[in-house]
């Protein structure tokens, strides 16, 4: 496995993804949003008229998915999408995240990518709930993101309006709490810091601050 790795774990909206995407790009590090595998997993199962209540019809949509990216020049050429986005799809994916049969299809995805980033990249940056306890256990740099419900929904909703999806502050906030619940609470994988996580709550920070505390953590422990 590559040494060059950064597992940045935590709940929604913490600024997990945004910290993910610019410290990939500043390091030339390949970067995946992993919670985008569990939600165009979600669209899958929905777009092929199957049951996301099923577990066995979940994993075929995430076999399904899997078809699309090994297919796809990059894994982001099927990610990257507007229509995954939405807090339903996110719901809906929090759901199937809990099947392990559905992990076990999306993890070797992750697990292939952390390995072999490909396109000439020097390291991997994965964020999502079980990177640094799952996905990749060795990675040299684990980081958790936290920050208070009431500051992630706020966070969210802005980024639900920016894309202009119509939402309430307090729909939102309800729907982080319930998928807070759900992740941190099934059985398979559950959304917690490795052992050996360093843990940032990014409540008072912006992120260029994050940004700045994570590099020179990557300076410290990568060989860059
Ligand atoms: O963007 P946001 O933080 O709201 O969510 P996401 O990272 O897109 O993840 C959507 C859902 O996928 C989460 O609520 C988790 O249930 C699931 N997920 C997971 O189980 N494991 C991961 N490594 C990433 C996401």
């Amino acid at each position: 496995m590559s040494k060059n790795i950064i597992a940045i774990d935590g709940p929604a909206a913490s600024g997990k993804g945004t910290l993910a995407r610019s410290l990939a790009e500043l390091l030339g590090f390949a970067h995946m949003d992993t919670g985008a595998l569990y939600r165009a997993t979600a669209l899958e199962v929905h777009d092929a008229g199957l049951s996301a209540q099923d577990e066995n019809d979940a994993r075929d949509g995430a076999q399904i998915l899997a078809k699309k990216i090994a297919h796809a020049t990059r894994p982001s050429d099927v990610l990257d999408n507007p229509a995954l986005r939405t807090d339903q799809i996110g719901q809906q994916a929090s759901k199937i995240a809990a099947y392990p049969r559905v992990r076990e299809v999306l993890n070797k995805i992750q697990t292939d990518f952390a390995e072999n980033p490909g396109g000439g990249f020097k390291g991997a940056v994965l964020d999502g709930r079980d990177i640094g306890t799952v996905i990749t256990p060795n990675a040299p740099l684990k980081l958790y993101i936290t920050a208070s419900r009431e500051v992630r929904a706020k966070r969210r909703l802005k980024e639900l309006q920016s894309r202009g999806i119509s939402a309430t502050y307090e729909a939102v906030l309800k729907d982080m709490r319930e998928r807070d619940t759900r992740d941190a609470e099934r059985k398979t994988a559950p959304m917690k810091p490795a052992d050996d996580a360093i843990v940032i709550d990014s409540s008072d920070l912006d992120a260029s601050q994050m940004l700045e505390k994570a590099v020179s953590l990557a300076k410290e422990r990568l060989t860059l």
